[in-house]
């Protein structure tokens, strides 16, 4: 039995895959203004397109078993985009929460949300709340949503709170250690850094995102913007990915 209900097409690429797969992806889902401007269309029909890219990306993740996928849907600094662009992203993604709770269910993805979210609207709140409630305790995979999320700023919120408890008497500056930065982060709900760091539409830069996790990350840049890219382009990365040899450091085997 198919797990999900993948185009004839997808569940080829699925099984085209290498053995060599990533634990955790996370993507930088670039380009939607761009495909729409090249359309005619507005922003937000891009963001509705990229959309239909994150469904698809979510089912072919779960299908193949990547246990975590990493999304950076919006960053603390998208704040600074036009009010009617930022309300078309949260009702995007409210209608993406109300859409796919039952496959969340079904597929036993548990769903994370990584960020500054109190300054999210109170529909994206409340929506979100109920499904990383539902899927609390699934095991199957982890999809973790970036909302207001900076890596700089996770840094400072996970700084100030091991501060705090220094200050509190009950952490020695001793123990700030490597593994409790990471464990006071946001991210730490994660369960790992990410192996793969995909960004799509031929830009080629961070942009606050992951900054400490992504140290021994490997990188893939793809061309195509993201309301293209879709199950090949995803099968294409895990390909190359599975194509890197990774030393940390150390000399090759
Ligand atoms: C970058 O494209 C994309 C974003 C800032 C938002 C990503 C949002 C979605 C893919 C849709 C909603 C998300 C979910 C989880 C349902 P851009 O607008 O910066 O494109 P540009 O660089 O071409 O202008």
């Amino acid at each position: 039995m198919l797990l999900l209900d993948p185009k004839p097409q997808a569940a080829d690429l699925a099984q085209s895959l290498p053995t060599v797969l990533p634990r955790h992806v996370a993507i930088i889902m670039d380009g939607n203004g761009r495909w729409a401007k090249r359309r005619g269309q507005s922003r937000s029909d891009g963001h509705r397109a990229g959309a239909e890219s994150v469904r698809a990306i979510v089912r072919m993740a779960r299908k193949v078993g990547i246990e975590t996928l990493t999304l950076y849907a919006f960053s603390e600094q998208n704040w600074a985009r036009p009010a009617g662009e930022i309300q078309s992203l949260f009702t995007l993604l409210v209608e993406f929460l109300a859409s796919e709770r039952e496959l969340l269910r079904q597929h036993q993805i548990r769903l994370v949300a990584l960020g500054n979210t109190d300054k999210l609207p109170l529909p994206a709140r409340l929506a979100l709340r109920k499904v990383i409630d539902d899927t609390r305790d699934h095991k199957a995979m982890t999809l973790g949503l970036c909302l207001s999320y900076g890596g700089r700023e996770d840094l400072v919120q996970a700084t100030q709170a091991l501060a705090a408890q220094v200050r509190a008497g009950t952490l020695e500056p001793g123990d700030i250690t490597e593994s409790a930065i990471t464990r006071a982060l946001w991210t730490a709900r994660l369960g790992g850094d990410p192996e793969l760091v995909i960004r799509t539409s031929g830009e080629q830069r961070l942009s606050n995102f992951l900054l400490w996790e992504s140290a021994y990350a490997e990188f893939v840049f793809s061309d195509v913007d993201w309301p293209d890219f879709r199950e090949a382009q995803f099968a294409g990365a895990l390909r190359t990915f599975a194509g890197r040899q990774r030393r940390y450091g150390a000399v090759a085997a």
